[in-house]
């Protein structure tokens, strides 16, 4: 029998696309997608689906029961500028959804966790440039916090329980096929929308804001090879960095005029600045790399060139 895995947060920017490469690999019944509300048409009827509320233990536990499901992908999560207007709530769901999976691993009715961490458990005080893998993490946003305590959290179950949780920390990500909600780095989605439909773009991020990013397909291929990964590997059970490219949304918009010479960029930062300024510009990934062989495909010029091409044709 394959082996059967549920996504809970399937219907987000990440698990809609997460879904989808798993049911291609696994087919379509042994992968269980969750979310509190529906989803696309195509997630919908592709496989089963149930709606779960990650913050009710006993939600989950039916349905891995039900299922007989062996592993868990924990994609729901509240992002850093909604996180920053509802603190108490982002870190409830961050941080209850977390624990229930990690629970139901420690009470071996599961047997294997990925849950994402981010490149926002950095602060002020990191190194910006590569940032390395073991480094100062003072996060200065409720995202943040959540994120760095959920990897003290998955080492911890690791260490003491023998959960086998495997974790990176996502970049921005930049996809067509589902928008990003309540994310910083959601401007260089934002973007590829805007240039198509309006041919002009206001960034609420700085002419010089650089983040590290990274394009779905990469992120979806360096999700499903961690949980692939000899687990004699893996020496990292915080949370793994994850580099692809890094830009600014200047580069960003001259790589579109490229394409759309008529695009024009303006630039309106708000709240969400203080909130990227405290990020890294690049991070240093070769623990990744050496640990499980994580190399990206995807550049800032393929990422464009793949995000016009497919928005224009959908
Ligand atoms: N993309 C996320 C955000 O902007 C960072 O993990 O909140």
């Amino acid at each position: 029998m394959a082996k059967s895995i549920l996504i809970l947060g399937a219907c987000g920017q990440i698990g809609t696309e997460l879904t989808m490469v798993l049911r291609e690999k696994y087919g379509n019944d042994a992968v269980v997608a969750s979310d509190i509300r529906e989803g696309s048409k195509n997630l919908m009827e592709s496989g089963p689906f149930e709606l779960v509320d990650a913050t009710n233990y006993e939600a989950i536990e039916d349905v891995v029961m039900h299922y007989e499901i062996e592993e868990v992908y924990l994609m729901a999560a509240m992002l850093s500028a909604t996180a920053e207007k509802f603190p108490m709530r982002a870190w409830n769901l961050n941080m209850n959804s977390l624990f229930n999976v990690l629970n139901l691993a420690k009470e071996k009715k599961i047997d294997k966790v990925f849950w994402p961490s981010s490149i926002a458990v950095f602060g002020p005080n990191t190194p910006k440039n590569r940032t390395p893998q073991h480094t100062l993490t003072q996060p200065s946003t409720v995202y943040g916090i959540s994120k760095l305590s959920g990897e003290r959290w998955c080492e911890y179950y690791f260490n003491k329980y023998g959960v086998d949780v495997r974790s990176v920390r996502y970049p921005g990500l930049i996809s067509w096929k589902t928008q990003p909600g309540g994310g910083t780095t959601d401007y260089a989605v934002e973007i590829f929308h805007k240039a198509l439909s309006e041919k002009k773009y206001t960034s609420f991020l700085s002419e010089w804001t650089k983040l590290p990013m990274m394009y779905m397909d990469d992120a979806i291929r360096a999700t499903i090879s961690l949980m692939e990964a000899n687990v004699a590997t893996l020496q990292i059970r915080s949370s793994y960095n994850l580099g692809a490219m890094s830009f600014t949304p200047k580069e960003l918009a001259a790589c579109i005029k490229a394409h759309i010479p008529e695009f024009e960029m303006n630039y309106a930062p708000d709240f969400r600045q203080e909130i990227a300024n405290s990020w890294p510009a690049s991070v240093d990934d070769s623990s990744a790399h050496q640990d499980w062989g994580w190399t990206p495909k995807f550049d800032l010029k393929k990422t464009t060139e793949e995000m016009l091409k497919n928005l224009k044709s959908n």
